[in-house]
């Protein structure tokens, strides 16, 4: 099978999904979360080694003050439930995003889960919160704009020296970026990321992505033929 080192997921459709069992939308934020676990597991076994998901946009603070409170305290409640499963595997956690826009309770539960973390070798398992991949691209423009002037930055620096100001500098590029629930978008998801990255979109929502539906998603991976832009071996 072709290998997939790093898998991104856009982790959509939590709300409707609740709204079709009559819940409301926070009921489907619950349920997604138990599900990251399901499929981190699931993508360790699988013998990935990246696991990107996207919890939390810079976008998303448009969304009722209840709602976006209710996925702020969600970090509290996932890591209490599964942090020693994950520290037992040797998942690594990394958070991706703007940390310090966060409120200080969410943004002191995520610096934990990453320090508690921070020596495993396992699955590295990034959520991305608070995150949009333009802010991260700006922010690290401007990072290495003020090395520059500070002297501690060469005028010209390539891709492989502009990747090491991006939030995702220690991992390598995205393989497969899957979106779930039928949405053909990339909203503002790791956008440098994705250069050649395989796209699939799902129809199941993120809590209908089940371990089965990841494995289909790689079968059909390793069904691609990627070329990187070069020309197709025969
Ligand atoms: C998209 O569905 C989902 C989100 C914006 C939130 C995703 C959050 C989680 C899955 C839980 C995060 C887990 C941790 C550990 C912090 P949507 O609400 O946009 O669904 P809709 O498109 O049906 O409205």
């Amino acid at each position: 099978m072709k290998e997939c080192r790093h898998l991104a997921i856009i982790m959509d459709g939590n709300g409707r999904w609740a709204k079709a069992q009559g819940k409301p939308r926070t009921a489907g934020h619950l349920v997604g979360a138990d599900n990251v676990r399901t499929i981190a597991i699931a993508a360790d076994e699988l013998g990935i080694e990246y696991l990107t998901l996207y919890a939390f946009s810079t976008e998303n603070w448009k969304r009722s003050s209840d709602e976006v409170g209710y996925i702020m305290k969600l970090p509290a409640v996932f890591f209490k439930k599964y942090m020693q499963e994950f520290l037992d595997r040797g998942f690594r956690m990394n958070i991706l995003g703007e940390l310090d826009r966060l409120p200080a309770s969410t943004h002191k539960v995520l610096d934990e889960a990453m320090e508690e973390s921070r020596n495993n070798t396992g699955l590295n398992l990034n959520i991305c919160m608070n995150y949009g991949s333009q802010r991260e691209i700006t922010l690290a423009a401007n990072a290495y704009a003020k090395d520059v002037l500070e002297g501690k930055a060469p005028l010209g620096i390539d891709e492989a020296g502009f990747e090491k100001y991006l939030m995702t500098k220690d991992f390598p590029p995205v393989d497969l970026l899957v979106r779930t629930s039928g949405e053909l978008r990339i909203s503002n998801y790791l956008l440098w990321q994705i250069a050649y990255a395989e796209l699939e979109f799902v129809p199941e929502s993120w809590p209908e992505f089940t371990p089965d539906v990841l494995k289909r998603c790689l079968a059909e991976f390793s069904e691609r033929d990627r070329r990187f832009g070069g020309v197709k071996n025969v």
